[in-house]
This record gives structure tokens, C-alpha cells and sequence, in this order.
């Protein structure tokens, strides 16, 4: 399971105004109980209110699931998975008798809010029962019919299909998903620490993809069309991304490695790069450096004046080729010792971007392969600088001879 945290979901609730009813004091002393850690308190209060709620007619629906939600939540901190997912059902079954009778659009969302919740924790409790058939059925319900930006949904069901059916093409895409959501900067809820989550989503790609024999994986194009790309190039590329997010994890420094001695795999298709970040072109730099905390230009920069300083040069450069030159991050940071800045991407969408950001940054700019590049300004090149890109070329060599010349 991807994610596990139960106890979060009654701060939530505490926010609809209360009318001072008994039923909503009930309500509210249940949710003090719970916070305070009072588990059995709680689920006795809840129950209280419950009965109470019955005798009574016309009880809000926010009152009445919260009361459903909140109880399954108390009874399965009390490990009674059973009866949290009988209660966590009867939030829903509420949620559907009495959505259409209310008008206001707030209390409307707030419902739909609830009722998300209930769903997502009741796939939890069932991984937790050893049901996942029906685990996978409430993951899909939460994104399906309450929130489409439900990430955690997307994770957790991929890891059912992933550990429990060994359904790799239900379970990539679920990651997928998953990771879009928060790359995008859509997501619900998303993680405070986005790290750790994007590896372990980027790991588990990668090992699904891996998994498949026939080593023919469909890459879908931007206008909807597919094309063959080879499995192993692209689960390489998830373990690198895993061990971008995660350098310490040897796992994913295994599975590279492992993925990358393979002789018949030499480069990630170019295709297969292009589409990536064109995908990502507009966010990328946003999640990059604001989410993820990427430093790795300026260390460049850095890493470059140490050398130099050893080298004791300190002359512009006549013509720098930024491979893989993305939105300017890197080029940015050797601005100003080059004469001439040439930027080159794979990717047109990014280049735009990286013109909209960063207008005049490069001099020139080339949309393509950089080895095409490399040929076109042979022996008059006087500095490439590559950011994050040289771990899309398995084998370096060619590379190499046409840069060194
Ligand atoms: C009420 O909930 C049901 C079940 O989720 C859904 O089909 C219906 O569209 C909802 N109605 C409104 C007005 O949201
Ligand atoms: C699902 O897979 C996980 C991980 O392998 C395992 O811990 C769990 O017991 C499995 N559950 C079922 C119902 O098989
Ligand atoms: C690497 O990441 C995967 C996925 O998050 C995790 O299951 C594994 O335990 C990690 N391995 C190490 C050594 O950190
Ligand atoms: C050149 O730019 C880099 C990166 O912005 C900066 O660290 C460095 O101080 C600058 N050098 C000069 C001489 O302006």
C-alpha cells in the first residue's frame, strides 16, 4: 500500500458550522474523543449519535456521514476493520440516497469531500481484511465517481493490481496516473514531501514494465495514436527518474544498472524522450525546482568553476552547446562566460517554453537530436554543458567521439 494514514480524516469534518443541535454536540465531542486518542469513547459517542439520528427526521447529510465516516474511522484505529468497513459503506450509502435533495453548492461539495474520503479509506481497510478485489473497487469509486484528482487512489490501486493480481498493464496505469496527477500539480491533497512518493511511483513503474516479456510497450502520441517503443528502455528510464527522486536507493541504482549492462539496449528512443517532456513541458520547471528542490544547475556551475580554477582558465567560451537545454535552468547558470549559447532539445514544446521563461537566454537554438548538432558545429565547439540529460544515452561512447571530435 501506497499510502496509510487513517487518523487524518476527522480534521477535515470539523469545519461545517454547527447548529448547536444535541446531534452535532454528540458530533463534535465524538471528534474531540478521537483526536484526544479516546478510541473507544469516540466509537461511543458516534453510536450515541447514531441512534440518536435515527429517532430524529430530516438530520443533515454532512451530520450523517460525518457520523458514519468518523465512527469507521474510531473502530478501525480500534483494529475492527469489519465494522469500519460496514460503517464506511454507510457513509456512502447515505452520501447516494441524499446528494440530489440538497441545494446549497457548498455543502454539496463538502458531502462530495466526505463521501471521497469514505471511499479511499475503505479500500485501506479492505487491503487491510485481505480484500483486494473490493479494495480496488472503492480505490475506483473515489476517482471514478467523487474526485479525478484523487492521486492516492490511482497509487494504492496500482499496488493491488501490482502485489496482489500481478496485473502489470491495470497497475502501470494506475501509476501513471498517479504520478501525472502530482507532476501536473493537480492533485488532491498532495504530499508534503513529493520526494519519496514520485520514486516509489517511478520505481514501481519500472518494475512493471520490466516484468513484461514480449518487451513491446505501446507509447501514446500526442494525437491519441500509439507506437511500439522497446520496454526495457523505458523502464530504465523510470529507475533513473526513481533514483533522481531518491539517490540513496539501491534498489533502483540495481535496476538500472542491471537494465543499462543489457548489450541490446542502446539509448532511449527519441521518440520516447520528445513525448516525455512535451507532456510535462509547461510544469516541468515548476515541479522540478519548487516542488522537488532541485539544485542540480547550480551545482554544475559550481562543480565547473572548481575545475576551471584548477585548470587556471577563465576565458569566455567562444560557443557553448547546451544539450538537453530544457527550459534554460542549466544555460542559465553559464550565461555569462559564453560568447555564443546554443540551446538544443528534443522537445519543440519545451523550447518554447524555455523562450517564454527565459527570453533571449540562448543565441540559437536547434530542435533535435544533439549529435545532429554536434556534427553540424564539428571541431569549433568549445564547451557542452548537459544537465539531467546524459542519462537518457545508455552507451555514451558515440556520444563521446562526436563531442571530443
Ligand atoms: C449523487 O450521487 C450519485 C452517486 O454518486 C451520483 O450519480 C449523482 O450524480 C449525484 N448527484 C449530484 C447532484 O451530485
Ligand atoms: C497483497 O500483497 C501484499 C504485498 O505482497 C501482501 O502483504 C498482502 O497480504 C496481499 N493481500 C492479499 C489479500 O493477498
Ligand atoms: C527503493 O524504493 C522502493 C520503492 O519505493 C522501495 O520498495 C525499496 O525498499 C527502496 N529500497 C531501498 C534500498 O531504499
Ligand atoms: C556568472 O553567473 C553565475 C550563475 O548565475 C554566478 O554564480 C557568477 O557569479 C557569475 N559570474 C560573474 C563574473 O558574473
Amino acid at each position: 500500500m501506497i499510502l496509510q494514514s487513517v487518523s487524518f480524516l476527522i480534521l477535515g469534518l470539523l469545519r461545517f458550522a454547527v447548529d448547536a443541535s444535541q446531534l452535532d454536540d454528540i458530533l463534535i465531542q465524538g471528534n474531540d474523543a478521537l483526536m484526544e486518542g479516546n478510541n473507544q469513547q469516540a466509537v461511543l459517542l458516534y453510536r450515541k449519535g447514531i441512534e440518536e439520528m435515527k429517532r430524529q427526521k430530516g438530520v443533515s447529510l454532512l451530520t450523517t456521514i460525518s457520523l458514519y465516516t468518523n465512527l469507521a474511522t474510531a473502530l478501525s484505529s480500534e483494529g475492527d476493520n469489519e465494522a469500519a468497513a460496514l460503517s464506511y459503506q454507510q457513509a456512502l450509502t447515505a452520501y447516494e440516497d441524499q446528494n440530489d435533495s440538497v441545494s446549497d453548492i457548498e455543502t454539496k461539495e463538502e458531502a462530495k469531500e466526505i463521501a471521497s474520503q469514505s471511499s479511499f479509506f475503505l479500500g485501506m481497510v479492505y487491503q487491510d481484511l485481505s480484500q483486494p478485489k473490493e479494495a480496488i473497487e472503492a480505490y475506483a469509486v473515489t476517482h471514478d465517481r467523487f474526485d479525478p484528482n484523487h492521486w492516492a487512489s490511482y497509487a494504492n490501486k496500482g499496488s493491488v493490481f501490482h502485489d496482489n493480481f500481478s496485473n502489470h498493464e491495470k497497475a502501470l496505469e494506475a501509476y501513471n496516473q498517479a504520478y501525472t496527477l502530482l507532476v501536473g500539480g493537480h492533485a488532491t491533497e498532495p504530499p508534503s514531501e513529493p520526494r519519496y512518493i514520485l520514486s516509489q511511483l517511478q520505481y514501481r513503474i519500472g518494475l512493471c514494465l520490466s516484468a513484461r516479456e514480449d518487451r513491446r510497450c505501446a507509447l501514446q502520441n500526442e494525437d491519441g495514436t500509439t507506437e511500439a517503443a522497446d520496454c526495457q528502455e523505458q523502464a530504465a528510464h523510470a529507475f533513473s527518474l526513481a533514483l533522481q527522486y531518491d539517490p540513496s536507493n539501491v534498489s533502483a541504482k540495481h535496476m538500472l544498472a542491471s537494465l543499462t549492462a543489457d548489450a541490446t539496449m542502446k539509448r532511449a528512443s527519441n521518440t520516447y524522450v520528445k513525448s516525455l517532456f512535451d507532456d510535462y513541458a509547461v510544469n516541468f520547471e515548476h515541479s522540478l525546482v519548487k516542488d522537488l528542490g532541485y539544485t542540480g544547475y547550480e551545482l554544475l556551475r559550481k562543480g565547473f568553476d572548481r575545475a576551471m580554477l584548477n585548470v587556471g582558465e577563465t576565458k569566455p567560451m567562444q560557443l557553448v552547446i547546451d544539450a538537453g537545454c530544457g527550459t534554460g535552468l542549466v544555460g542559465e547558470q553559464f550565461r555569462n562566460i559564453s560568447t555564443v549559447l546554443v540551446g538544443v532539445d528534443l522537445s519543440a514544446a519545451i523550447l518554447e517554453q524555455a523562450q517564454h521563461t527565459r527570453p533571449g537566454l540562448y543565441d540559437d537554438t536547434r530542435v533535435g537530436d544533439v549529435i545532429a548538432t554536434f556534427d553540424e558545429f564539428a571541431n569549433q565547439i568549445s564547451l557542452i554543458i548537459a544537465g539531467d540529460s546524459y542519462i537518457y544515452f545508455g552507451d555514451l561512447l558515440p556520444l563521446k567521439r562526436r563531442s571530443i571530435g
